[in-house]
Formats: C-alpha cells, sequence, structure tokens
C-alpha cells in the first residue's frame, strides 16, 4: 500500500518519477505526488486522485530537476487531500512513506511540546518534523535521518530528499518493502522492482531495519544494528517486471487471459521433465514428518486456502487449519507438535499475514510459503518459498495468482499425499495427467467469454447476488462473490449450498440471483436439492456445471453455463474462470473502475 520512487538522475526527473508511479499505482490511488531540488531547494506538486491529476497539473506547472522523490498513496491517516499528499515536506527535507508510524502520536506530543504544529492528519509529515528539529540542532541529513528512524515504531518505507543535496538520498526500510536500483550515472529507490524495471535491471533489495545513503555513484548500507551490510545487487528480469496491457482493455482481462500460460509454467517448475512425478526434492519437503498443516493468508489467498484443505485432507489425509491472518496473528493459537505451518501471499507482503509467520517462528516445526514475489518478506522469513510463477499481477482484483496459487497448492497436497502413502500410482498419474491437460482446459473455458459477457449483462441489473458451492466449490463460491463485489459494487454473499436453509434462504426473492457452482460430481445432486428450494422461492439460479451437470439439472435454471468436464479434484482451479469473468464482464457493464476498485490497493502492507 502506497508506492514510493526517488531518483538520482542525469536528466530532468519529473517524468522519469511519474512513469515509476504509474508502475506503482496499483498500490494506492488516493492521491500522487512528486518533490524534486529545483535549482536546489525542494519543490512539490501533488494532486487528489489517480496520478493523471498529477500529470495534468505538471503540464501546467512544471517541476523542474534532476533529483526528486514521488508517492501514490492509500490514505491511511488522514483524509485524501492535497495537504496530507506525499512528500511531505518540513524546511530543508522532504520525505514520502509507506507504512504506518505507530508511535506518531507520541511523537506529535513530544513536537508540540517543542512548540512544533503539524500541518497535515498524517503519520508522515511527523517524521519530516523531527527531521528538521534535528538539522536544526545542527546535525547533517544524515545524522538527522539517522536519530530519527531510531525513534519510529511501525512499518515504514522512507526516502528522503533535502534541500541543497543533489546527490544524496537516505532510504530505509523496516516492515514495508525496498529496493535501490543502480544505473549507470544514476541511482532509484521504489517499493518494487516492477517500478523500476524500465530504468534497470540491477537490483538490492534492503533488508528489515537497512538505512541506505544512495548517491549517483555509489549505495551506502547499514544493518538495524548500524553496522555496514553487504547487500547482494541481483540481475532482475525486466520482461518479467514489465507492466503493460498487452491489447487488452483491462489488466484484469489480459491476466486472466494470462491463465493457461501462467499455470503452465507453474506446473513446468514443479514437476519433473517427462511430467509423471511432483518434483520437489524430498530432503527440503517431507510431508510424512509432519501431523498437521496449518495454512493462513488473507483475501483471495485465504480462499486458496480453504481450497487446499480439502486436497490435503482428502489426498494426503493430513488434517489441516485454515485461519484468516488478521484473526490468527492476536488469536496466539497453540501450534501442535509437528505441525508445518503454510502462508500463501500474491505480494509476500502481507501484514497481517506476515505477522502470522513471524508468530509460528519458533513453534512451528516447519515455515512455507507460497508467494508470487520471490524477493518479498515473506518468501525471505520462510524456510522454504514456493513460487507461483505468475508474473507480475498489476490487477487489483487477484485473478491469475489465485489460479497459480491453486496449482501449487494441489502439488504440494498430491507430494503430501506420496510421501505419506495415501495414493495409488494409478490415482497419481491420472491426477498428473488431468494437471498436464489444465492450461488446454482452461483455455477452452476462456473461448466462452461471450456467454459470461451476455450473463454479466443480466448480472449487472442486480443489487445483490448469492454464491453456493458444496465441498470443494465452497471456497469458489466465497471467491466468485468477493470478485463480483469488489469490482462492480454489487452486494454478494456466499454460502456452503448446505447451510442455505439456516438462514440466508430468507433473502431469496424474484430479484436474487444465486449463482451455483456445481460440476457434476459426487455431491452435484445434493446442491441440485438447494437450487430446487432456491427456485421454489422464486430465486434465479445461474447454475454453472459441466455438460453431464447441465444435463441432470434439467432445463430449469435461470441461465446454465456449461463449462468443459475435467476430473473433480481439478475443478476449482477451472471453475475459478467463470468467476472472475462474470465478475469482470459486470464491472464493466456498470462501467465500474475494473483494475483499481474504489477503496482497495493491493498489497496490503499495513494492518
Ligand atoms: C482480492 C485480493 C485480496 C488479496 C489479499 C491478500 O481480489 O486480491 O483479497 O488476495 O489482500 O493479498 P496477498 O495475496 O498479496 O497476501
Amino acid at each position: 500500500m502506497c508506492g514510493i520512487v526517488g531518483v538520482l538522475g542525469k536528466h530532468e526527473v519529473a517524468p522519469t518519477l511519474v512513469e515509476a508511479l504509474r508502475r506503482l499505482e496499483y498500490r494506492g490511488y488516493d492521491s500522487a505526488g512528486i518533490a524534486t531540488l529545483n535549482d536546489g531547494r525542494l519543490d512539490r506538486r501533488r494532486a487528489v486522485g489517480k496520478l493523471v491529476n498529477l500529470s495534468d497539473l505538471l503540464v501546467h506547472e512544471p517541476l523542474p530537476g534532476k533529483a526528486g522523490i514521488g508517492h501514490t498513496r492509500w490514505a491511511t491517516h488522514g483524509a485524501p487531500s492535497v495537504t496530507n499528499a506525499h512528500p511531505h515536506q518540513a524546511g530543508p527535507v522532504a520525505v514520502v512513506h509507506n507504512g504506518i508510524i505507530e508511535n506518531y502520536r507520541d511523537l506529535r506530543a513530544e513536537l508540540a511540546e517543542a512548540g512544533i504544529a503539524h500541518e497535515t492528519d498524517t503519520d508522515t509529515e511527523t517524521v519530516a518534523l523531527l527531521v528538521r528539529m534535528h538539522m536544526e540542532k545542527g546535525e547533517s541529513a544524515e545524522e538527522a535521518a539517522r536519530s530519527v528512524i531510531d525513534k519510529l515504531d511501525g512499518a515504514y518505507a522512507l526516502c528522503f530528499l533535502f534541500d541543497g543535496e543533489e546527490d544524496l538520498m537516505i532510504a530505509a526500510r523496516k516492515g514495508s518493502p525496498l529496493a535501490i536500483g543502480h544505473g549507470d550515472g544514476e541511482m532509484f529507490v521504489g517499493s518494487d522492482a516492477i517500478a523500476l524495471a524500465p530504468l534497470t535491471d540491477r537490483i538490492t533489495y534492503l533488508e528489515e531495519g537497512d538505512i541506505a545513503v544512495v548517491t549517483r555513484t555509489s549505495v551506502v548500507i547499514t544493518d538495524r544494528y548500524g553496522n555496514a551490510a553487504n547487500r547482494e545487487v541481483r540481475k532482475i528480469q525486466t520482461a518479467k517486471a514489465m507492466v503493460d496491457k498487452a491489447g487488452h482493455k483491462h489488466f484484469m482481462a489480459k491476466e486472466i487471459a494470462e491463465q493457461p500460460t501462467v499455470i503452465g509454467e507453474a506446473l513446468q517448475n514443479y514437476l519433473s521433465d517427462d511430467g509423471t512425478r511432483v518434483d520437489l526434492p524430498q530432503e527440503a519437503l517431507n510431508f510424512a514428518a509432519y501431523d498437521r498443516l496449518s495454512l493462513v493468508a488473507c483475501g483471495t489467498a485465504y480462499y486458496a486456502c480453504l481450497t487446499a484443505k480439502y486436497w490435503f485432507e482428502q489426498l494426503a489425509g493430513l488434517p489441516v487449519d485454515v485461519d484468516i491472518a488478521s484473526e490468527f496473528r492476536y488469536r496466539e493459537p497453540p501450534i501442535p507438535q509437528n505441525t508445518a505451518a503454510l502462508f500463501v501471499s500474491q505480494s509476500g507482503e502481507t501484514a497481517d499475514t506476515l505477522a502470522a509467520l513471524r508468530y509460528c517462528d519458533g513453534r512451528a516445526a516447519r515455515i512455507l510459503s507460497v508467494v508470487n514475489v520471490s524477493e518479498s518478506s515473506i518468501a525471505r522469513e520462510s524456510d522454504l518459498a514456493l513460487p507461483i510463477h505468475a508474473g507480475a499481477e498489476i490487477g487489483v482484483a487477484s485473478t491469475k495468482a489465485f489460479t497459480c496459487q491453486l496449482t501449487v497448492l494441489l502439488l504440494l497436497a498430491l507430494k503430501a499425499a506420496g510421501d505419506r502413502g495415501m495414493i495409488t500410482t494409478e490415482r497419481m498419474a491420472d491426477l498428473l495427467s488431468a494437471l498436464r491437460g489444465l492450461p488446454a482446459t482452461i483455455n477452452n473455458a476462456l473461448e466462452l467469454d461471450g456467454d459470461f459477457k451476455k450473463t454479466a449483462r443480466r448480472l449487472a441489473e442486480a443489487d445483490n447476488a448469492l454464491f453456493l458451492g458444496r465441498g470443494l466449490m465452497f471456497p469458489l463460491a466465497l471467491e466468485g462473490a468477493l470478485k463480483l463485489k469488489e469490482i462492480s459494487y454489487i452486494h454478494a454473499e456466499a454460502y456452503a449450498s448446505g447451510e442455505l436453509k439456516h438462514g440466508p434462504i430468507a433473502l431469496i426473492d424474484k430479484k436474487m440471483p444465486v449463482v451455483v457452482m456445481a460440476p457434476k460430481d459426487a455431491l452435484f445432486d445434493k446442491t441440485v436439492s438447494n437450487m430446487q428450494e432456491v427456485m421454489a422461492r422464486g430465486g434465479k439460479v445461474l447454475l454453472i456445471t459441466d455438460r453431464p451437470g447441465a444435463e441432470a439439472a434439467g432445463g430449469d435454471a435461470w441461465i446454465t453455463l456449461t463449462l468443459p468436464q475435467i476430473d473433480p479434484v481439478l475443478s476449482p482451479i477451472l471453475y475459478a474462470i467463470p468467476a472472475q469473468l462474470l465478475a469482470y464482464h459486470t464491472a464493466v457493464a456498470k462501467g465500474t473502475d475494473v483494475d483499481q476498485p474504489r477503496n482497495l490497493a493491493k498489497s496490503v502492507t499495513v494492518e
């Protein structure tokens, strides 16, 4: 949440800052701003709302300068306004910040006692005011920044720029990611490598507690104890970090369409060359060593974990607990002996998931993670991190990361089934063969786009919707409802089909579409009974099933969408496609902002 960038350049930096912010806009779009050294003096431009407003402002009020910092905001402290927009400046210092300074009230009080008032409601201005105070006491820019960073509690990625210091930026990281980009006589700072991809492919990731003193030709990093730290300069694959819509109208549409390819890549990475074995070194991960598995995540990643519970329990006989990270971290759950803890996160930076991981450190027998960003905090703090290979996901609503998470989790469940001797050679071969065919099957489902679009036009007229699913389809129903509400703003709830009669059935009337996700599996007949209960009360059923399911259900549903047939174990991955495309087309029909839905941001680095 919030994206930050800094550039010590050879040329005018305002366009570079804005372009980098464009690539970070998925992290927040409540306001945007930049500060540069204009003739050695700090100068700022800030605008409320999306980055385009800042770009427009810069056309009328350009900002010269070869050194600058920038910010795109997801508001935490203080409403979105120009005053509260970053960069924040106090005299000779300007700062951009991602995170939350938890002790800012105490620090504000300290400043108030010294007669120093705030102009904004933000925690970040406190940082700028403190640095100014230290500089007024005679400390150099670097000394002042270090003194203040020492006092901060909470999470931060910070980048400072100072009056008269044309060749200096100070960057610091604790709890929020930050990368330094090495150029040729230029240096960059960014919240992630994606922001810096067009500028350089040489990246240094700061570690927790690091402070970097950056000039155009050098980076000197100290660790949390103030000791010199040698951090690796990595060459990143800029192609993977490239961000464009590839001809699609939205990033979300592009990312939905990419799923056959990225799932194929995930499979390639975790299957033996001939595709007949899950290929993870036995010494790295042996599920026979564990009695329990604890899965923890947030949002869509949590629904991936709920799905995985069915897989691990049914295929591998391994008992699984699934938790929402924000609950888990404060519940202080006892972790039974021989429990492996597995954290699932696209960004790898979600604050609650990271805190849950840290709670398990020293308590769980093993810390595993399934992440999209390999350099993320969650990946780095795990004993074993398994990347999902989805590539950069820019649409705020998660799509391809979800199906890649599911793919990797299913492969892990199969590995567990093998390790624990719970699966026959034939069943393993069948499921691996179905997995190898999955990209093609998903392609076939994507070809039904026209049907989803037509259906979505009718869904767009609803104010509310219910999603139902049983067994492996229950988490998918939850994901379908989340996708619909977050991008189309239609209120949607999901229930396990069997729960309907315990209360939610009271909601059914002629206006309520009920999306039933039900391939013709062992539980299908039970779901059809629940569907009949809805229709008997005038509810409009949108049945998503396969051909045998459509035939068995008869033609009573309001709308029936027929997907390709697949082994029921893999159905959650396939049924994610209609969940995504229905939400996408409904949002487009309603004219909402698909890629940047209101109030949301990707990479939730605050609590
Ligand atoms: C919904 C969505 C969110 C994320 C959640 C966790 O479409 O994207 O619910 O799944 O914020 O994020 P990560 O996976 O980055 O930990």
